[in-house]
C-alpha cells in the first residue's frame, strides 16, 4: 500500500484553494507538542564510523536495483557530525521536540547485548549521549524511537524478524538503551510503523532485507507484536516516569464503489488494526483476515497471546494519505487492491504518488480515538514530498506549507471535538534518504544540498517558525 508512481506522472504542486478557518498555535493549547521526526538511517551517515556495523539497509542499498536512484545512505545528511548546527536550526524554527531513532548496530555491533554474549559499543552510546545533551541544552525535548527499521545485519544473518529469538534480542537492546538514557529521556517510542517493515521487508521485498515469502509473514507479524509489548515492558521497568508509546502507519480506507465495502474492511484490518488491536488486548483481526488465524495455530507458543498487550501511555499516528480500494481476485489473502490517485484523477499527488487529502487526518484521529484503551495520541509523522527548487538561495515550497496547514487544521478539528491528540511531529526536519526511493523525494522543512551539505530553511520551515514564535501570527 506504500505505492509510488513513475516520476514523470506525479507532481502537481499547486493545491486547489480551499477556505479554512484561521488558527494560531494557542488554539492547540499550551501542552501541545510541536516537533519534527527523523530516523537514524535516513540522516546520520557515518555508517562505518566508531564501531558501527552494517544494518540491513546498508546491505540492501548495495544490491543492484533495490534503491530506485542507486544511492546509499553512507553519507546522507552527515547528521552524525552536524547535529550541533542542525539542532540550532531546529531551535530557531521554534520546534521544541525532536524525534530521532537509535541505530541498533551503532550501540550493539553484533546485534545482541551482554545478556546474549554481545558487547556494548561505548562510542555508539556516546554519540547519542552528546545528541541528547545538546537537545536538552537547547530546550528541545528528545523523543527516542527504539526501532526505525535498521536491523543489524548480524541479526538478519541469524534469521531476522522471522526468528523468534528477535523478541529477546530486541528486549536486550531496549534494556541497554533505557539504562543508558532513561534518566535523561522520558519519551520513548518502541517501534516505527510495524506494518511497513514487516510487510515491505519480508513479504513484498521492496524494503530491506528484501525477502519475499508468505512463509515469513505470520512469524514476522507475531514476533513484531511480541517485541512491541515486550519493549514497552522494558521501558516501564527501567525508566522512572516514562512516557511510553509506539507508532502506527494509518490511513482511512474508502471503497471505490459501494460494492467494494468488504474489500475496504479487509484493507482497513491490515493497514489500521493489525498491530494496535493485539496491543490493546483485542487480539489479531482474524475475522476480516482469516489467514491471521495461522498465528495462533502454527506460530504462537503457549502463553504468547497473553503477552501481546501492553498499556501504552500514548500511541503515535503516522498519517500521510487515505486509501481507496477495490475488490481484486489477483491479490491473495487480501482480495483487494489500491485504486491509485492517478486513476481517480485526484487534484494533488505528491512525489511519492500519495494523494493529498487533509480530511483523512481528522478521520484517522477519530477512528483510533474510538478505541477505549488509547489514552493519548500524537501525530508522530505527517508530511509531503514535493519537487523543490532553489531560486536565489530560497526554497519556496508553497505546496508543503499548504499541506501542513491543512493537515494541522484537521488535527485541530479533532482536538476541538474532544479527541486526545496532543502533538504534531512534521516529517521531516531535513531532506534525507527516503529508503527505496533514494534522495529524490524531499520531505524536509529544511532543504539539503547533498553535494555540499548546505542547509536552506524552506518556506515551510519559516511557516512553522512564524506559527510557533510570532505570537500575533494567525494562519490564513
Ligand atoms: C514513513 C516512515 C519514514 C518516512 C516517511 C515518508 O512511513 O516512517 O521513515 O519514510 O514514511
Amino acid at each position: 500500500m506504500r505505492a509510488s508512481q513513475p516520476r514523470n506522472v506525479v507532481t502537481n504542486p499547486s493545491l486547489s484553494p480551499i477556505s479554512l478557518p484561521t488558527f494560531n498555535r494557542h488554539d492547540f493549547g499550551p501542552d501541545f507538542i510541536w516537533g519534527t521526526a527523523t530516523a537514524a538511517y535516513q540522516i546520520e551517515g557515518a555508517v562505518d564510523r566508531d564501531g558501527r556495523t552494517p544494518c540491513v539497509w546498508d546491505t540492501f542499498s548495495r544490491q543492484k536495483g533495490k534503491i530506485k536512484t542507486g544511492e546509499t545512505a553512507d553519507i546522507a545528511c552527515e547528521f552524525y557530525d552536524r547535529y550541533e548546527s542542525d539542532l540550532l536550526i531546529h531551535k530557531e524554527l521554534g520546534l521544541t521536540a525532536f524525534r530521532f531513532s537509535l541505530s541498533w548496530s551503532r550501540i550493539l555491533p553484533n546485534g545482541v547485548g551482554p545478556l546474549h554474549g554481545g558487547r556494548i559499543n561505548e562510542a555508539g552510546l556516546a554519540f547519542y549521549d552528546r545528541l541528547i545533551d545538546h537537545c536538552l541544552a537547547l530546550g528541545i525535548t528528545p523523543w527516542i524511537t527504539l526501532y526505525h527499521w535498521d536491523l543489524p545485519q548480524a541479526l538478519e544473518t541469524k534469521g531476522g524478524w522471522p526468528n523468534r529469538k528477535i523478541v529477546d534480542w530486541f528486549a536486550d537492546f531496549a534494556d541497554v538503551c533505557t539504562k543508558a538514557f532513561g534518566h535523561k529521556v522520558k519519551h520513548w517510542i518502541i517501534l516505527n510503523e510495524p506494518l511497513a517493515f514487516s510487510i515491505l521487508g519480508y513479504f513484498t521485498g521492496q524494503h530491506a532485507p528484501g525477502r519475499r515469502s508468505f512463509r515469513n509473514l505470520l512469524p514476522v507479524i507475531h514476533h513484531t507484536t511480541l517485541a512491541q509489548a515486550e519493549g514497552g515492558r522494558v521501558v516501564r521497568r527501567n525508566v522512572a516516569n516514562a512516557h511510553v508509546g509506539t507508532t502506527f502507519s494509518c490511513s482511512p480506507v474508502d471503497p471505490f464503489t459501494p460494492g467494494d465495502q468488504a474489500a475496504a474492511g479487509r484493507v482497513d484490518a491490515l493497514m489500521n488494526r493489525l498491530f494496535i488491536e493485539p496491543a490493546l488486548g483485542l487480539g489479531y483481526p482474524t475475522k476480516e483476515l482469516p489467514f491471521l488465524a495461522g498465528i495462533a495455530k502454527k506460530v504462537a507458543k503457549p502463553g504468547d497471546m497473553e503477552q501481546l498487550a501492553f498499556d501504552f501511555d500514548f500511541i503515535g499516528l503516522q498519517h500521510y494519505f487515505r486509501a481507496v480500494v477495490e475488490q481484486s481476485y489477483f491479490m491473495p489473502y487480501l482480495w483487494a487492491k489500491d485504486v491509485s490517485p492517478l486513476r481517480r484523477s485526484v487534484p494533488t499527488i505528491t512525489e511519492m504518488g500519495w494523494e493529498v487529502y487533509p480530511e483523512s487526518m481528522y478521520r484517522v484521529i477519530k477512528q483510533f480515538g474510538q478505541y477505549e484503551g488509547i489514552k493519548k495520541m500524537y501525530i508522530t509523522e505527517s508530511g509531503a514530498a514535493f519537487y523543490d527548487t532553489v531560486q536565489n538561495g530560497e526554497v519556496n515550497d508553497k505546496a508543503r506549507v499548504k499541506y501542513h496547514q491543512n493537515y494541522l487544521q484537521n488535527v485541530l478539528r479533532a482536538k476541538q471535538e474532544g479527541f486526545p491528540v496532543d502533538g504534531y511531529f512534521a516529517w521531516t526536519f531535513l531532506d534525507n534518504f527516503e529508503w527505496a526511493e533514494g534522495y529524490r523525494p524531499r520531505f524536509g522543512l529544511v532543504y539539503v544540498d547533498f553535494r555540499t551539505q548546505q542547509r536552506i530553511v524552506k518556506a515551510s520551515g519559516r511557516w512553522f517558525q512564524q506559527l510557533l514564535t510570532d505570537h500575533s501570527f494567525v494562519n490564513q
